[in-house]
């Protein structure tokens, strides 16, 4: 891989004195539509993610290139004064994550070339996107020698990524990616970003990611909107609660005082919002305990409520996750990431992957009419210089 991107590197920009990074994708075991309503979520780093190849170049020009989009070419633009621009595309995460550090004080006094190369299938609900933001945040870091944590990386990910390309995340997908630890989960809590490591004890079983290939961006999904609905409901029980998110409510005490939102959508957005952070939490417990068949159950209530309440799933994510809950070996799938297209994530028995693939993969297509890909994924670590 080394040898690969130093040569694209030579090819397009000249020279091949580049220092090479990496920065993983993530996935969300449990734990969905939480992270910005102050509960838990349960992803981890994968060994799957972008590569990057980078130097500064003595300019005041950031030059951006990737080998996943060659056909937009080398994207240029000056480094003072950076605005999202829709013509740089994929660009303006970066870009984003530029000007956030600037903002804050970092000094990045030259410019880049950049050259990026991910093996995430794009907008396959891997955090493509955040993984590219924090690479772009740790090769700054490394280059310009700057002081900043791997938790402040994500946050002004996440800030680049609210602002500047204007999707209302939360913190879970840039969080997971530079704080990833080969085989554990972080356990987070988005109230206050307290956070431990889980080892993933899946004992003879493995995380099969399906890919739906139903193209999405956050950008274009209904994401804001569904913030937007719980933030009325907590706006409505906080008339009478004492509470800052949803997430600080059990199961009973939002069953005793959900009239207060009076409408039945955002009734039912807040109820998965309180019911899955419970969720998440007895997930963790059950894997710690070595239950994963009980992990396994809570992932299958996930996807459900994810469809049924927060009605975030559609025809391709309910036909990948209801054909998986058929095959033998399953402990548990569920929908993972924003939802709306993009992938499932689902625990199977070792000697019965091959077999989940074919089967999964056969009804998919023949409902949907076109594939799925299947991914067996590890779990790794956060950002490394190569
Ligand atoms: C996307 C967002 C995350 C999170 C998930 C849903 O991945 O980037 O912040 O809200 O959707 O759990």
């Amino acid at each position: 891989m080394k040898k690969e991107l130093l040569s694209s590197f030579q090819e397009v920009f000249g020279g091949s004195e580049a220092e090479l990074f990496f920065a993983p994708g993530r996935v969300n075991l449990i734990g969905e539509h939480t992270d910005y309503n102050g509960g838990h979520v349960f992803p981890c780093a994968l060994t799957i993610g972008t590569y990057g190849a980078a130097r500064k170049n003595g300019e005041k020009v950031l030059r951006f290139y990737s080998l996943n989009f060659k056909e937009l070419g080398v994207i240029s633009v000056s480094l003072e004064g950076l605005t999202y621009d829709k013509k740089d595309d994929w660009a303006n995460y970066p870009k984003g994550v530029i000007k956030t550090l600037q903002e804050r004080g970092f000094v990045i006094d030259e410019g880049m070339d950049l050259l990026y190369f991910g093996n995430i299938p794009n907008a396959s609900g891997l955090s493509s996107s955040a993984s590219v933001e924090v690479l772009t945040g740790f090769i700054a870091k490394e280059l310009f020698g700057l002081d900043i944590s791997l938790v402040d990386i994500a946050l002004v990910s996440q800030y680049a990524e609210n602002n500047f390309i204007g999707v209302n995340c939360g913190i879970m997908d840039q969080f997971a990616i530079a704080m990833g630890k080969k085989d554990h989960a972080i356990f987070l809590d988005t109230s206050d970003l307290a956070y431990e490591y889980a080892p993933i004890k899946l004992e003879n079983a493995k995380i099969v990611i399906a890919c739906s290939n139903k193209k999405r961006g956050l950008g274009d999904s209904k994401y804001n909107e569904r913030r937007q609905e719980c933030e009325d409901a907590l706006a409505a029980l906080q008339t009478k609660l004492d509470i800052k998110s949803l997430g600080e409510l059990t199961e009973e005490e939002f069953e005793k005082n959900k009239a207060l939102i009076g409408d039945p959508v955002r009734t039912q957005r807040a109820k998965h919002a309180v019911y899955e952070n419970q969720r998440t939490v007895k997930a963790v417990k059950a894997l710690e305990a070595g239950n994963i068949s009980l992990f396994g159950e809570l992932m299958n209530a996930s996807h459900v409520s994810l469809r049924d309440d927060y009605e975030v799933t559609g025809i391709e994510l309910d036909t990948l996750v209801e054909a998986s809950w058929a095959q033998k070996g399953v402990i548990g799938a569920r929908m993972t990431g924003a939802g709306f297209g993009g992938c499932t994530v689902s625990i199977v028995e070792n000697a019965d992957v091959d077999n989940f693939i074919e089967n999964v993969g056969k009804i998919y297509e023949d409902k949907i009419g076109y594939k799925a890909d299947f991914y067996v994924v590890e779990v790794g670590d956060g950002p490394v210089r190569l």
